[in-house]
């Protein structure tokens, strides 16, 4: 009771008697904030730049991560590469290939589209991008820091695709860096996120390695069969028990929609559920965004099933 009197005097104390003045905040601390709204850990910078590379059309698509993604997270792909006259651009925020009008939005098919990713990681890391499209004889290689280029693009060898490096993450975030230094987990979400979409963009060879490593943690091959990637990614006693599940609706006046994937049968038992969602292509984080879906498959099942794998 003493402590809360003695806080109600102290709030009190420090009620001004004027409102504060409102000002506009300075553009960089805007973006700033923005940034690390959209890219919160290391795993949301790789999985942003996986998706650029899905949307690029790669089939093999190679992360590196150093100090878990903290000092460097490296994404290599072979997609179609970044056209040099765009690199001027490329990192400013709402700048993108994937959306001209609003109403490009009805159809669009790709994983981005809002032109915010790459623009966030340049204000709080920095980040290099070499590139070089179909038919060039060299890539270019160019350097940016908050939105804008550092120099103009130098030209550089290069294989197919686009390399983005992004180095220093939460260099000019104190409070966030220090809170992620001492996270161990950062690596194995990253590898988590790589094992789901690899189950779900069967066809594309995925790999990650740590920096300075010899070997991959995690090396995934393209495959035409589903099953054959998840059990290569999840184990033979995982892909032992699923069954197939589709189901399918199409009747405009209620809904209208198709959805296949695997579910472990009654036999599987593991400490908790993995279920890995991905809807129109895009990938969900099913615990947060799906705790309904979930809790009706546990209650289904009558919670003997431990292990669930849904694409
Ligand atoms: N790996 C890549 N390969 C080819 N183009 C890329 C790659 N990464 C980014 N881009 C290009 O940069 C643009 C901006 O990317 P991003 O900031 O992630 O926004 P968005 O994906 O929403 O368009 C993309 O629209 C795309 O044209
Ligand atoms: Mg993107």
């Amino acid at each position: 009771m003493e402590f809360e009197t003695h806080c109600d005097t102290e709030a009190e104390a420090e009620v001004p008697k004027e409102p504060p003045k409102i000002h506009r905040l300075e553009e960089s601390v805007v973006n700033r904030i923005a940034a690390g709204e959209v890219i919160q850990r290391p795993v949301s910078a790789v999985k942003e730049l996986v998706e650029n590379s899905l949307d690029a059309h790669s089939s093999s698509i190679n992360v590196v991560v150093k100090d878990g993604g903290l000092k460097l997270i490296q994404v290599s792909d072979d997609g179609h590469g970044i056209r040099y006259d765009d690199l001027a651009i490329l990192c400013e925020r709402h700048t993108t290939s994937k959306l001209s009008t609003f109403e490009d939005l009805q159809s669009i098919k790709s994983m981005g589209f809002r032109g915010e990713a790459l623009a966030s990681m340049t204000y709080v890391a920095h980040v290099t991008v070499s590139t070089i499209t179909k038919g060039q004889l060299h890539g270019y290689r160019v350097s940016y820091r908050d939105g804008v280029m550092e120099h103009e693009p130098k030209p550089c060898a290069a294989v197919k695709g686009t390399q983005i490096m992004v180095e220093n993450l939460f260099y000019n975030m104190t409070a966030r860096r220090k809170t992620l230094q001492n996270s161990s987990n950062d690596f194995s979400n990253i590898e988590d996120l790589l094992k789901r979409f690899s189950i779900h963009h069967i066809s594309v060879n995925f790999s990650l390695r740590k920096h300075g490593a010899s070997g991959a943690d995690l090396h995934t091959v393209g495959t035409s069969s589903r099953l054959d990637a998840i059990r290569s990614v999840y184990g033979v006693s995982v892909a032992r028990t699923l069954i197939k599940i589709e189901t399918s609706d199409n009747n405009p006046s209620s809904s209208v929609f198709k959805m296949n994937g695997f579910i472990s049968d009654s036999n599987y038992v593991a400490k908790k559920i993995t279920m890995v969602l991905f809807i129109n292509g895009m990938y969900y984080c099913a615990y947060l965004k799906c705790s309904v879906l979930l809790w009706s498959i546990r209650i289904y099942h009558n919670e003997f099933i431990r292990c669930t794998v849904i694409l």
